[in-house]
């Protein structure tokens, strides 16, 4: 499908949907959120593809919801119809690998985002905040929440409450990133461990990824015995046949993915 507020291309296993509005700094509008909605869906079902690359451009991955589409709505406006919030529950349920690479602003619903994402590689010029206290509202889309998780209660109230940005070496000692590269390098980077996750058993891939985010929903116990639960699931695999087989003949595996 054509969409107007994002490209999506693949490489290999790998699906890639930019945000593109560069105009705005890729203001997440209702029009963007539907459109990547429907992208993110259509990659997660595509068999052929393992592995998903959520991007922007060099200047912002998104500098958030757009504020002139949401200035003049009121508490009616937005509870009622959810306008601003609708959709942007998607990335919550892609069970595929989505990877943000982020190069320069990922602000408010863009540092939201990014953060629904399974991993965050950063460009050296990103930076990252929860400004809404500017604009007199507060984060929407999980930064009071995934922020405090991701980089500890002490940052995450310094961020949301100044409302001041945090550069990409910040981000990597905070643990909010996973990895910070050259700005040039940044989709190099992020395909590269795109296709890292892609070359592994599927159904292995499938199931950490669903294990580790228990440890963000539930109680400890119930995280472990999920995990344990998954673990044992695996040996009903034949990539787990084939990959203790191949370690043990010193061959390279050969996956497929059931
Ligand atoms: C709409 C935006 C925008 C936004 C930038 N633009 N951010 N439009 N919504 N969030 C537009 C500008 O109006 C401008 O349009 C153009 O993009 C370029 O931006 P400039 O401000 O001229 O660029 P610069 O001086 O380089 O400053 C960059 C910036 C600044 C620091 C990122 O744009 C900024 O502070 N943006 C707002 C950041 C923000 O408050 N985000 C949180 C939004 S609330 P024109 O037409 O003038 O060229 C939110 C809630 C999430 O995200 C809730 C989720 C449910």
């Amino acid at each position: 499908p054509a969409y107007e507020t994002l490209l999506t291309r693949t490489d290999g296993p790998v699906g890639i949907i930019q945000l593109n509005r560069p105009k705005q700094l890729n203001a997440l509008n209702d029009q963007l959120m539907d459109e990547l909605s429907a992208a993110l869906r259509a990659f997660d079902t595509d068999e052929a593809i393992a592995c998903i690359v959520l991007t922007g451009n060099d200047k912002a991955f998104a500098a958030g919801a757009d504020i002139a589409a949401m200035a003049r709505y009121t508490f009616a406006d937005v509870y009622r119809s959810e306008y601003i919030t609708r959709n942007w529950e998607a990335l919550r349920h892609v069970r595929k690998p989505v990877i943000a690479a982020v190069a320069g602003y990922a602000l408010g619903g863009g540092c939201e985002v990014a953060m629904m994402c399974d991993l965050i590689i950063a460009a050296d010029n990103a930076r990252f905040g929860q400004p809404e206290v500017k604009i007199g509202v507060i984060p929407g889309a999980g930064g009071t929440q995934r922020l405090p998780r991701a980089i500890g209660k002490a940052k995450a109230m310094d961020m949301v409450l100044t409302g001041r940005m945090m550069d990409a070496a910040e981000a990597e000692r905070a643990g909010l990133v996973s990895r910070v590269v050259p700005t040039d390098k940044l989709m190099e980077e992020a395909l590269a461990v795109a296709h890292a996750i892609a070359a592994q058993p599927r159904l292995a891939v499938l199931a950490a990824k669903e294990a580790l985010n228990r440890a963000f929903e539930a109680p400890l116990a119930e995280g472990l015995q999920f995990e344990r639960r998954m673990f044992h699931a695996m040996f009903a695999t034949q990539d787990q046949k084939e990959g203790m087989a191949a370690f043990l003949e010193k061959r390279p595996a050969r996956f497929e993915g059931r």
